[in-house]
Parts: structure tokens; sequence; C-alpha cells
């Protein structure tokens, strides 16, 4: 179901009053069914907690250890990803999984007329605030958006859809916050296509990473051991693609970055 929250967390009046496929499927369901999507909606909303508590402890370290692990390669991919948007000065544009803000920031100096940055970890948006306070920056969901339909001509999700507790229902909400015509920027890590780079860089990125992340981290839930294995799990630069399509958008342009390790991809609504 659409959680219609403010941005503080509380009800808006219209709580339930959208008729989504949610609605219609629960309508129609057996009682076998209803049972069945309550699980997965209960197992979603818990997953989707300890994410957002790992990222709130992870917060004050998240920053020196995405420049580090990734020897400021992070920001250059940022930087890149907003260049190939091609942003005009009047684009106004929501940053979702802002973390602590460096996408948001990047759109603003990339010629974004207006920026917001949402994400459901308050610590990590602490930082940001701190970082840029020029940006107005948002406790939210990126599966139920506080936002109307149409509000945005652009939206951004750096290294955020990998961890969503529902990817399909985040990439729908994102759409529906777009005008028509409106883009959706994802940028993202993925698994390197070379099989020897891949080797090389996994041993890295599997074995060397964790180590230093949760060392410099202090050990928080474990982050950078399932930073990895949320990558590993994650849907390829295609299959990506295609749920983006399935989600509402037209046209999905797909550039690999640095050999693969991460992708930009961009679709129109
Ligand atoms: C790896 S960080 C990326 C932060 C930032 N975009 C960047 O480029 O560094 C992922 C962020 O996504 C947020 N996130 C994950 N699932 C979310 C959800 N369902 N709604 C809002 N934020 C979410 C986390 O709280 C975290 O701050």
């Amino acid at each position: 179901m659409q959680r219609w929250t403010d941005p503080d967390g509380t009800a808006r009046p219209d709580a339930g009053a959208r008729l989504d496929w949610t609605t219609i499927c629960l309508i129609v369901a057996s009682p076998a069914d209803v049972q069945r999507l309550r699980f997965q909606d209960e197992a979603e909303r818990k997953r989707g907690q300890r994410i957002s508590h790992m990222f709130d402890r992870i917060a004050p370290t998240y920053d020196l250890l995405n420049h580090l692990l990734s020897g400021n390669v992070d920001a250059r991919w940022r930087k890149t990803a907003v260049k190939l948007l091609g942003l005009n000065g009047t684009e106004r544009a929501l940053d979702a999984c802002t973390g602590t803000g460096d996408l948001a920031i990047a759109l603003k100096k990339g010629g974004a007329g207006e920026v917001v940055g949402t994400d459901f970890a308050p610590a990590m948006l602490e930082v940001a605030r701190e970082k840029e306070p020029s940006i107005r920056f948002d406790v939210a969901d990126t599966t139920a958006l506080p936002f109307p339909d149409d509000s945005f001509d652009v939206a951004t999700v750096g290294f955020g859809v990998r961890n969503l507790d529902n990817l399909d229902a985040g990439l729908a909400d994102l759409c529906r916050v777009l005008r028509p015509g409106g883009r959706l920027m994802v940028l993202e890590f993925n698994r390197p296509p070379n099989p020897v780079f891949r080797a090389i860089y996994h041993t890295y990125f599997m074995i060397v990473l964790p180590i230093i992340g949760n060392l410099v981290s202090g050990g928080a839930d474990n982050a950078y051991a399932y930073l990895p294995r949320s990558v590993m799990a994650f849907p390829g630069p295609t299959e990506l693609a295609d749920r983006m399509r399935g989600a509402g958008f037209s046209e999905v342009e797909i550039k690999p970055l640095t050999f693969g390790v991460a992708y930009v991809h961009i679709a129109t609504k």
C-alpha cells in the first residue's frame, strides 16, 4: 500500500485515498494471497528499517570511507553522471536516497535550478545539511515519496536503488513524481563484464574493502560486508533498464563507468 507521509513522518490527510495497483490486487485477491502480501509487506518494512539504522550508524564515517575506498573516484562518477544529464539551469531536481548529499550538491553545482534531497536515514541527512545548508533535505522513503505527481523535471539516485527494500516500487514512485518527459538518472555499482578485471576487482571489493570499511566505521552492522553482497545480488545493467521500463519509463540509456564497476542509467518518462 502507498504510504503517504509528510517529511516528518506524520500521515497526510489523503492517506489511503489512492486506488493504486496494490489496492486493486487486494480487492480481487483470495485470503491466502492477502496473507502472502502482508508477509511480503512486513518483510520489506523490516528490511527497510534495518537498512536505515545501518546508514544512521555509519553516517559519521560514510564520506571519509567513500573517498578513501574508491580513491575519490566516487566524486568523479557523480560529476560525470550529472554532466550526462546536460542540465540547463532551470530544472527542479530530486535526489532520492541522497544520504550525505554529495549527488544533490553535484546537481546544484552542475546547473540544476532547484534541488531537493530525500533519504530515510536522518543521521545521513544531518551530515548533508551541515555540508550544504542551502539545499532542502527531507526525511522520506523513496518507495513512497511525499510529493504530488509530476513535481520534478529530473530525479537522481546515487548508489541507492541497490538498497531499496522494493526496487520496483521505488522506480515506480520516482516515475510518478517526474513530469512527462522528465528524466531519472541512476548511478549504481555493478559487476564489471571483463572476467580478468572482474577477478582482480572482486578480490579488492569482497575481501580488502570490508576489512578496511569495518575497521574505520567500527564494524557498525557489518555494513562494509553488506556492500559487496548487495552488489552481487543486484540486477545487471540490462535487467535494471528492463525494470525501469516496467516502472513506466520509455527510453533508457546505459553508460558504463570505469570498466563497468559502476553504471549510469538515464530513463525518460
Ligand atoms: C550508499 S548510500 C548513497 C548515498 C548518496 N546518494 C551517495 O551518492 O553517496 C544509500 C542511501 O540510500 C538510503 N536509502 C536506502 N533505501 C532507502 C529508501 N527506501 N528510502 C530512502 N532512502 C533509502 C540510505 O539511507 C542511504 O543513505
